[in-house]
């Protein structure tokens, strides 16, 4: 017969090796090196080249929820990339707005990529009326053709999205204007406001208040819940969606939050409102808003999207630090959705202040480097047989081309 104590010390011990486990399982004890984090490795190493490369760059994106609602054909002449609408938020971005401005960061980071194939790049967004689900179209010309590297590739494997506690320094001046200076069309707009600015405090007072509106609507928290990822089997199986190690708790919260059962949607609910009231409106150092005339636009979205990597990019490439915040047109949306009057809605017009209406919201700040998000490599998400056609036409158009030329020689 066994002691008391020694039955307590077993089953004690029993509960810490289960505890344990349930943390390795969580992939926060012992980094295997996660097939879920390859991709990263990939670009960093320069793994892809040519076309290949785009979707290279293309995979490590921001996506809501990290849903990589995407698809690749990849031919010789370009690269396509498709939508796709089963990866959704649900109640969260009921008319995929948010799953588009994914779509954008993508055909964003495409763009960037190009430049190292050493052929010039044309970005045709929506090129094929009949399938709006292509949504976009990268045209490779001939070699050396194209432009020089661009400066900012180093940071697409290096960029983040930071959950944890920051600092709260103040983003230098020189920053600042660097942050929004670059190419987009005049009515996708970018202002930045520090956090202890009236502005600041109005955004951080209404996206506490939107955050807390999600966090009691069970259909968003239930549709949210779906793309977390809790086992590390799970993590590595799917490639995709949120989990512990990317949700900016400490490495010792972590661990103790491991050893607890799979939070439910409620639970996760109420970590994610404290998060946002504790953590991440008060280590914020200034919040952004991209503003656009419809934000419900197909093509605006992407532009949107398009322009939120980008600002996030050169914020990575000058040592700060980005988290999008975007609790607030996520409720805009869902009272849209339920045919209802938003209570956000004269927050919201007084931020845009004028500019439009809000696509997309963020706060910037210093801390150190976040970890990687998983992601799905190049090799799950390329194959797609529209390609083919596009391929054959511009095959077809050359053969034309090089047969007239020939012809005209001749004559
Ligand atoms: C349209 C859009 C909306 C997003 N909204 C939020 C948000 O409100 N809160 C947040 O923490 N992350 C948000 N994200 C960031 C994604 O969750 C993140 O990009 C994804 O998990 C992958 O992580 P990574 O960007 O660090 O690779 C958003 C991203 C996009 C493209």
């Amino acid at each position: 017969m066994i002691s008391r104590r020694t039955a307590l010390a077993l089953t004690g011990g029993a509960a810490l090796t289960a505890a344990l486990a349930r943390a390795i399982d969580q992939g926060l004890v012992v980094d295997f090196g996660s097939p879920a984090l390859a991709a990263w490795d990939d670009w960093n190493q320069h793994r892809h080249q040519g076309p290949l490369a785009l979707v290279a760059a293309a995979v490590l994106a921001s996506s809501p929820h990290n849903t990589q609602p995407w698809r690749f054909a990849v031919g010789r002449l370009g690269v396509d990339i498709f939508e796709v609408p089963g990866r959704n938020l649900g109640s969260m971005d009921p008319f995929g707005r948010e799953r588009l401005a994914g779509l954008g960061a993508a055909i964003h980071n495409m763009a960037l990529a190009s430049t190292l194939t050493g052929r010039a790049a044309l970005v045709r967004l929506l090129p094929d009326a009949g399938n709006p689900q292509h949504v976009a179209r990268v045209e490779l010309g001939g070699e050396g053709t194209g432009a020089a590297p661009h400066p900012l590739l180093p940071a697409i494997g290096r960029r983040h999205v930071h959950r944890g506690p920051w600092t709260g320094a103040a983003i230098a001046a020189a920053d600042l204007p660097a942050l929004t200076d670059f190419p987009r069309p005049a009515d996708i707009r970018i202002a930045v406001f520090p956090a202890a600015a009236p502005r600041g405090q109005r955004f951080a007072a209404v996206t506490a208040a939107a955050t807390a509106a999600i966090a009691g609507d069970a259909a968003m928290m239930a549709d949210s819940h779906r793309w977390f990822r809790h086992s590390r089997r799970d993590q590595d199986r799917l490639m995709d969606g949120l989990s512990l190690r990317t949700s900016g708790v400490s490495p010792l919260l972590g661990f103790a939050g491991a050893m607890l059962p799979d939070p439910s949607p409620e639970d996760e609910g109420r970590y994610w409102l404290a998060a946002t009231r504790d953590t991440h409106l008060p280590s914020a150092s200034a919040y952004a808003l991209i503003t656009c005339p419809d934000p419900h636009d197909r093509r605006t979205a992407l532009l949107v999207g398009a322009a939120w990597q980008r600002l996030h990019l050169i914020a990575t490439a000058r040592g700060l630090v980005a988290q999008p915040l975007n609790q607030l047109p996520e409720m805009l949306d869902r009272a849209r959705q339920l045919g209802q009057a938003s209570p956000f809605a004269t927050d919201a017009e007084a931020l845009a202040a004028g500019a439009g209406r809000i696509g997309f919201a963020l706060r910037l700040g210093h801390a150190d480097p976040a970890p990687p998000a998983l992601r799905r490599p190049v090799s799950l998400v390329i194959g797609a047989p529209a390609r083919l056609g596009y391929d054959i036409d511009r095959a077809r158009a050359e053969t034309l081309a090089q047969e007239r030329a020939l012809a005209a020689r001749n004559n």
